[in-house]
C-alpha cells in the first residue's frame, strides 16, 4: 500500500488521503457506470490504498447490491444487523440513542469466520452532523513498522479469533437475543498472525483488538502482554486515515489489509449505514518467505 506514486488511472480520478493509506475517488457515478473498466480501477485503487472513499453517490438499494456483486459474491443476511427479503445482502447498521455499540475497537469485519470477507463496502444513509467518523489503519505498514525479530516471532504464531469473547469483555453486543443467535453459530476461527495478501503478495499483521482472543499455545500471562503490545502498535496514529461521513458517501476497503475503528461520539443522535460484505475465495494464510 503506497500513497507516494499512484499508478495511472484512466477512468477515475484518484486523490491520496494520507501518506499511508486511503484515497478519494471521483469522476464517475456508481449508479450509472459508463465503462466497466471503472470497476477494475476501483479494485486496483483498493489494492493500492487499502481503503477508498467516494462522495455524493446516490443509489437505490438495487444499484448498491449490483455494485457489490461487481467485486464478487456477497454475504447474504446477518446475525446481528437487519436485512430485508428484497435485498438480503444489504446489512443495515443502525444506531438509536441507548443502543449498544461495539465497532469502536480496532477490527476487521468478521475475522471469526474461516474466510473473513475480502472487501467491505459501507454507505452512509444518515449520519450525525458532526462525529461518527470511521478510521482505518494499514496492516502491512503496521507489520513493516515492527522490528525484524518481532516480525519473525509473529510469523510462527496463530491467533484464535472469537467474536463473543472480546465483544462481551469490551462491553458491546449486550442484546441477549443477538447474543443467543450468535452463540448458536460458528464464531471462532484460527488464523496465522501474519498472512500474505492473496492479490498483492504483501505480508500483513492479521491480529485485531475486537475479535482476537489469544495466541494459540502461548501461556496466559505472556499472551496478555503480547496482545497488549500488539494493541499498542495497532493504535499508532501515524498509520491511520480518518473519514468524515456525509450522506451518500461510500467507502470500500480491503478487509484483510486494513482494520477500522468506528468512533462513538454521537450518543444522542441516530446513525444509519448500509454495509455489503464481499466473500473471499480463500482462507487467510501465509506463504513462507
Ligand atoms: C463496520 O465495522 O463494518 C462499520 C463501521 C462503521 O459503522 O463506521
Amino acid at each position: 500500500m503506497s500513497t507516494e506514486l499512484p499508478s495511472a488511472y484512466k477512468q477515475i480520478e484518484v486523490e491520496p488521503a494520507s501518506r499511508v493509506l486511503g484515497a478519494y475517488l471521483s469522476g464517475f457515478r456508481l449508479d450509472a457506470v459508463s465503462n466497466p473498466d471503472i470497476y477494475e480501477e476501483i479494485r486496483r485503487a483498493v489494492d493500492e490504498f487499502g481503503v477508498v472513499f467516494m462522495r455524493d453517490q446516490r443509489m437505490t438499494p438495487e444499484d448498491y447490491a449490483k455494485l457489490g456483486r461487481r467485486f464478487g459474491e456477497l454475504e447474504s443476511g446477518h446475525v446481528a444487523f437487519k436485512t430485508t427479503d428484497d435485498f438480503p445482502e444489504i446489512q443495515h447498521i443502525t444506531y438509536e440513542p441507548g443502543d449498544s455499540v461495539y465497532a469502536n475497537h480496532w477490527h476487521a469485519d468478521q475475522t471469526y469466520q474461516k474466510r473473513p470477507a475480502a472487501y467491505s463496502i459501507l454507505r452512509a444513509v444518515k449520519v450525525p452532523s458532526r462525529g461518527s467518523d470511521t478510521l482505518w489503519t494499514s496492516n502491512d505498514h503496521m507489520y513493516q513498522t515492527m522490528p525484524v525479530p518481532m516480525q519473525e516471532m509473529l510469523k510462527g504464531l496463530e491467533v484464535e479469533h472469537d467474536l463473543l469473547y472480546n465483544s462481551a469483555r469490551l462491553g458491546g453486543l449486550q442484546d441477549p437475543e443477538i447474543f443467543g443467535r450468535i452463540e448458536s453459530l460458528s464464531r471462532r476461527a484460527i488464523h496465522p498472525a501474519v498472512i500474505t495478501h492473496p492479490r498483492t503478495g504483501r505480508e500483513l499483521l492479521f491480529v485485531n483488538v475486537l475479535q482476537c482472543r489469544s495466541f494459540v499455545g502461548v501461556q496466559e500471562s505472556i499472551n496478555r502482554d503480547l496482545m497488549n503490545l500488539i494493541h499498542n502498535i495497532i493504535q499508532l496514529p501515524d498509520l491511520q486515515v480518518r473519514l468524515r461521513w456525509a450522506p451518500d458517501t461510500v467507502a470500500m476497503w480491503d478487509n484483510w489489509s486494513t482494520m477500522h475503528y468506528a468512533t462513538f461520539d454521537y450518543g444522542s443522535c441516530s446513525r444509519h449505514m448500509q454495509r455489503l460484505l464481499v466473500k473471499a475465495t480463500c482462507e487467510p494464510s501465509r506463504i513462507a518467505s
